[in-house]
């Protein structure tokens, strides 16, 4: 029997929330902690493709931040990625930067969960400190640059509902053909109540939702690392409260599992072999950084934020001329306009910016969109 489901079963019966990190991040069946191999979940040989894994052209716009920004601080910042999966984001940023490295990043930090994936992140990029978790490794010195992709929408979320107007919650128990099933009952912890009235969220009757009460502190602890000044840029697939839980918009909540690059709609099925995923509340980030004492800050879709900062100034040269191109060149080009595009990732991602102290200043400056006319 698949070890996830023998676990379930072991416990009685789980709250989605716990099924959710033992079917990601159990140590020898998780979809992220298993030893792999083969291809990793995320790119085209793997389940599902994220912005770093779409195209170069996104981490070079990143590389090319960072190096403003050092500029504009006078001095080179540790660049932090949390949830680094295989370093293909990190390898990129690193080969844009080349021998101006010095100059923009003084030190590197990837922290990832799986340990399959940290020795190919070793293996991949030169210079680096490869942590299971951003807690284990040592406090910097000087500005500081965070940054996470799809982290925090891969981090466990209890699911709820309303029934009989009574909150109820999704658990998961084993069935009597070895595999696992829902069963609706009490909220497992009393932090979910009082998570939804901090945030003000009620459901309708019928209405299912995904809530993460602990993104807050998990993001809270990611930013208190940073020290007195810093930057973090948390790319993800989410939208504020009002609209995530707008029962008008998302009446049914944002659970999905993926595998093969196809929607696969019964997350219970397989576990360990299907990544799961739901989105991610941004009012969740934002409440987390003003408990560090960090701004807030600024969210905006992927392609206004990767526009804003001269991604177009990455395109194939030949493109700005209007001259043919050639047919890598045209793959290059489609890669991108998936990332620009305002259907699918373009809009669908968002990037939050937040930071503190120079920095966060810093930033604001070059973070100025182009004129309309540009
Ligand atoms: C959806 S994948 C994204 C990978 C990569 N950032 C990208 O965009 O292609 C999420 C990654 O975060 C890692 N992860 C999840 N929780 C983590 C944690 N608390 N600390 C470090 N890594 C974590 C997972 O192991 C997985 O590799």
């Amino acid at each position: 029997m698949n070890a996830i489901v023998t676990e379930v079963k072991r416990r009685g019966r789980v709250s989605f929330a716990t099924f959710m990190e033992l079917a990601l991040y159990h140590p020898q069946a998780g979809y992220y902690t298993r030893p792999r191999t083969g291809p990793g979940p995320a790119g085209a040989c793997g389940d599902f493709l994220t912005a770093p894994t779409a195209s170069p052209v996104f981490a070079r716009t990143i590389g090319t931040l960072v190096q403003q920004l050092a500029a504009a601080l006078g001095e080179a910042v540790t660049f932090v990625e949390l949830g680094g999966g295989e370093g293909m984001f990190l390898e990129a940023l690193l080969a844009h930067l080349g021998t101006q490295r010095p100059a923009a990043v003084r030190r590197v930090v990837v922290a990832e969960a799986g340990a399959w994936a940290r020795a190919r992140i070793a293996e991949r990029c030169r210079d680096v400190e490869v942590v299971a978790g951003l807690a284990k490794a040592r406090w910097p010195e000087g500005p500081v640059v965070l940054f996470a992709s799809e982290l925090y929408d891969a981090l466990p979320v209890h699911r709820i509902t309303v029934q009989d107007g009574a909150l109820a919650e999704f658990f998961v128990e084993a069935d009597e053909r070895g595999g696992l099933r829902w069963r609706l009952g009490e909220p497992s912890a009393p932090g979910i109540l009082t998570y939804l009235g901090d945030c003000g969220i009620s459901l309708v009757e019928g209405q299912v939702a995904e809530i993460r009460p602990t993104a807050r502190e998990v993001h809270a602890a990611h930013l208190r690392w940073c020290g007195h000044g810093g930057l973090a840029l948390v790319l993800d697939y989410g939208h504020p409260g009002r609209r995530l839980y707008d029962p008008r918009a998302r009446r049914g909540g944002s659970l999905v599992g993926y595998r093969h690059h196809a929607l696969v709609a019964d997350v219970l099925g397989d576990p360990g072999e299907t990544d799961i995923t739901a989105h991610v509340n941004f009012d969740d980030l934002e409440r987390g950084a003003a408990d560090a004492g960090w701004e807030r800050g600024v969210l905006r879709p992927l392609g206004s934020f990767l526009t804003m900062h001269g991604a177009l100034a990455l395109l194939p040269a030949r493109v700005a001329g209007g001259e043919p191109l050639s047919p890598d060149e045209w793959g290059a080009l489609g890669e991108v306009k998936r990332l620009l595009l305002p259907t699918g990732m373009g809009s669908d991602l968002k990037v939050l910016a937040q930071g503190r102290g120079r920095p966060w200043q810093a930033y604001q400056r070059l973070a100025t969109s182009p004129p309309a006319d540009a």
